[in-house]
């Protein structure tokens, strides 16, 4: 796609401090991991079709022995060739005399703006020195073009290899969350939660794929809520949202139930509500379907059930076309899932919303959320927060529900909470 008189240039994330000298742990950029299976950082991956030498050129970081003394081990760029199917690399330390003369012979960057604004700065310097020289023969490029429009495009439409990994990221978010309800009890804090799912997920290699949210109580109605501090009180719900990450791929899941393994009447109510939405949703994510098609389900069942309980006045039509039922559910019904939990792709083409196709992953994730003091709303109803979030893959026939062995339903749910505390 970028073609012979193109080059592109995709660098990987630069490391992150969290304070004075102490970094984040790494992660790589996806566009550049999901290009090259790299995951070291101070990489560029350079995509240059015209080049005689070989079209892929990889810079990476030199081997230095004292360096990897206190480090770790480096691949190198000799190995680099090898091991990751360069057809040239080089220490990122010579990107300078290199780069240049591989762009100068280009018509086209190929290049995503404004995502590592260090290294967009680095390539404007190298561009203008290029058109500064001006020597006879040598131009700078004629073209920039956004390569995130046609990257991002590709990562959508997920792969036998990315499903995958992403089905084994779902299987060990599935058995986190049940180990989590295994061991929910009154009294616990909720970081005690939280720790179940890190040493469920280490235990397998992984990272969380995002912070924890670990609401209890008035929390469930905190859509970001991830200070994770509050004691679990008897006659609680306890909505987590939690998921992992596996060679880069996310999950993404949420469940919400009794602190002491029994719903009230009212959280029931709201459960089922969200249930029949959920329900909805998964029925209407399927191929040739709109993007919308889930969230449109979702929506019209959530106004259906919380007329009848008559949180929601009118008909379930004028609750839709007025949007009131955005007081409760204020979020969209899901988003596309990849190497990012929010991952790319566009929702939609001009003005149409995309046509499901098969291979492309998503979260089906609606819910109901009433805060503690909302106004003109029964006590009974206060303080109630539900979301239910699966994984799925639309496929040829329907869809794949990647997290599908996590119970939903409020019965099962119940069983499992507080089994082995
Ligand atoms: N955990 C973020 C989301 O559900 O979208
Ligand atoms: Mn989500
Ligand atoms: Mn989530």
């Amino acid at each position: 796609m970028i073609g012979r008189g193109g080059v592109g240039i995709v660098p990987t994330a630069p490391t992150r401090l969290r304070s004075r000298d102490v970094d984040h742990p790494y992660r790589p950029d996806s566009d550049f991991f999901y290009l090259t299976g790299f995951a070291e950082p101070e990489a560029i991956a350079v995509l240059a079709p015209g080049r005689a030498q070989g079209e892929y050129v990889l810079f990476c970081r030199d081997r230095d022995s004292q360096r990897e003394a206190w480090d770790g081990a480096r691949i190198g760029p000799d190995a680099a060739v090898e091991a990751l199917g360069a057809d040239d690399a080089f220490p990122i330390g010579d990107v300078d005399e290199i780069l240049p003369g591989i762009i100068e012979s280009a018509e086209r960057i190929h290049y995503t703006m404004g995502v590592h604004p260090e290294f967009d700065a680095r390539l404007i310097g190298w561009v203008a020195a290029l058109r500064n020289r001006g020597s006879p023969g040598r131009h700078a490029p004629y073209e920039f073009v956004a390569l995130d429009h046609m990257l991002h495009d590709m990562r959508l439409y997920k792969t036998r290899a990315e499903l995958t990994s992403m089905r084994r990221a779902a299987s060990v978010a599935v058995a986190a969350h049940r180990r989590a309800m295994a061991a929910c009890r009154p009294g616990l804090y909720e970081y005690e939660i939280e720790a179940e799912f890190l040493h469920e997920f280490r235990r397998h290699g992984m990272q969380p794929s995002y912070l924890p949210i670990v609401g209890s109580g008035p929390n469930t109605c905190t859509l970001h809520y991830t200070a994770n501090s509050r004691q679990l009180e008897d006659g609680d719900l306890l909505l987590v949202d939690a998921g992992c990450e596996h060679e880069c791929y996310a999950s993404d899941v949420t469940r919400t139930y009794p602190v002491n393994g029994r719903f009230t009447p009212a959280q029931r109510a709201i459960y089922e509500v969200v249930l029949e939405a959920h329900a909805a949703a998964l029925r209407a994510t399927r191929p040739g379907n709109h993007w919308n098609d889930p969230h449109d389900a979702a929506v019209g069942a959530i106004a259906r059930g919380l007329r009848r309980l008559g949180l929601l006045e009118g008909t379930t039509a004028s609750i839709v076309r007025s949007g009131s039922y955005r007081r409760f559910f204020m979020h969209r019904t899901g988003h596309w899932l990849g190497m990012d939990v929010h991952d790319v792709g566009d929702y939609k083409v001009g003005d149409q919303w995309r046509l499901l196709e098969s291979g492309m992953v998503m979260t089906v994730e609606p819910g109901i959320y009433i805060p503690p003091g909302a106004s003109g709303v029964r006590a009974r109803w206060q303080g109630i927060g539900v979301r239910i979030e699966d994984d799925v893959v639309v496929t040829r026939a329907g869809n794949e529900v990647l997290t599908r062995d996590l119970a939903r339903d409020p019965a099962q749910i119940e069983a499992l909470v507080g089994a082995s505390a």
